[in-house]
């Protein structure tokens, strides 16, 4: 049975590891080509040397998503590896968290160059392909912060409002050219990120446990649920779904606190 995302090609940004890897897992599964534009050269090359297969379904592109030069390049390199580009993945993002007034102007400057301007630069890089073509499915990584503030964490959540804005604005622009633009928002979700936090604890597995309890499933998150949302809205099972947000927090975000 031919796949999901069969003759298709993506972009997938910060697939080195963690969610993004796990996209281009799905995607390679599915029957797509994939570029890893990651900016940890290390672990992008072992996600893409591990999908290429002899056909060299993935290749690694070195990619600083805030250079603006590196995202043009990593468009331009998916381009002539695989001749179309049908999907752009905006997933590489950090997290950046400070008290407001704690925060000084490198940090703002990188929260944003990262979250939100790489999202941009990489959205810019790739649209004129798609429209040339007719059509494109570009997905934005925005996260629960999108919409919930946590104190303590900014200006993380400001650049996650704005890529919500980028995904509506860019997904009413272009939608008539045949170019859907959509977010997926995950809450928490086990990765690398999520045990290095742990660890900061005295007692890690009790901070886990405490994530877990927030959740209505009594967990939370895996990668590869994040993958199985994108592949879905890559694919052409979701034609009409344009500008949108999917939520994949267990249902935390309606949990009513008493
Ligand atoms: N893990 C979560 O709980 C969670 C929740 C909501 C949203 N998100 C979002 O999901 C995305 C992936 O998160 P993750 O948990 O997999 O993070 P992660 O740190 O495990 O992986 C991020 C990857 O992006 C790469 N990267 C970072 N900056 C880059 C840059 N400037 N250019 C290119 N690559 C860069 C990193 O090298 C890394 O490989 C991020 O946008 C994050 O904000 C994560």
């Amino acid at each position: 049975m031919a796949g999901r995302l069969e003759g298709k090609a993506a972009v997938i940004t910060g697939a080195g590891r963690g969610i993004g890897e796990a996209i281009a897992r799905a995607f390679v599964r599915e029957g797509a080509r994939v570029a890893i534009a990651e900016r940890d050269e290390t672990n992008g090359q072992a996600v893409a040397a591990s999908l290429a297969g002899e056909d060299r379904r993935a290749i690694f592109v070195r990619c600083d998503v805030a250079d603006p030069e590196a995202a043009k390049a990593s468009v331009a390199a998916s381009l002539s590896q695989f001749g179309r580009l049908d999907i752009l993945v905006n997933n590489a993002g950090v997290n950046v968290f400070h008290a407001p007034l704690e925060t000084d102007a490198d940090e703002w400057r990188r929260c944003f160059a990262i979250n939100l301007e790489g999202a941009w630069r990489m959205a810019k890089a790739a649209l004129p392909a798609m429209l040339a073509s007719g059509s494109g499915s570009v997905i934005n990584i925005a996260s629960a912060h999108s919409f919930s503030i946590i104190p303590g964490c900014f200006p993380y959540p400001v650049a996650k409002h704005g890529l919500l804005g980028l995904t509506r604005a860019l997904g009413v622009e272009y939608a008539a050219q045949g170019v859907r633009v959509n977010a997926i928002a995950p809450g928490y979700v086990e990765t690398q990120i999520a045990l290095d936090y742990w660890n900061t604890f005295p007692d890690p597995a009790a901070e886990r446990q405490r994530a877990y309890d927030l959740h209505p499933p009594k967990r939370i998150g895996r990668p590869d649920e994040v993958a199985m949302t994108a592949v879905f809205l890559a694919s052409d099972e979701a034609p009409f779904i344009n500008a949108a947000c999917i939520v994949i927090d267990g249902g935390r975000s309606v949990l009513y606190h008493d």
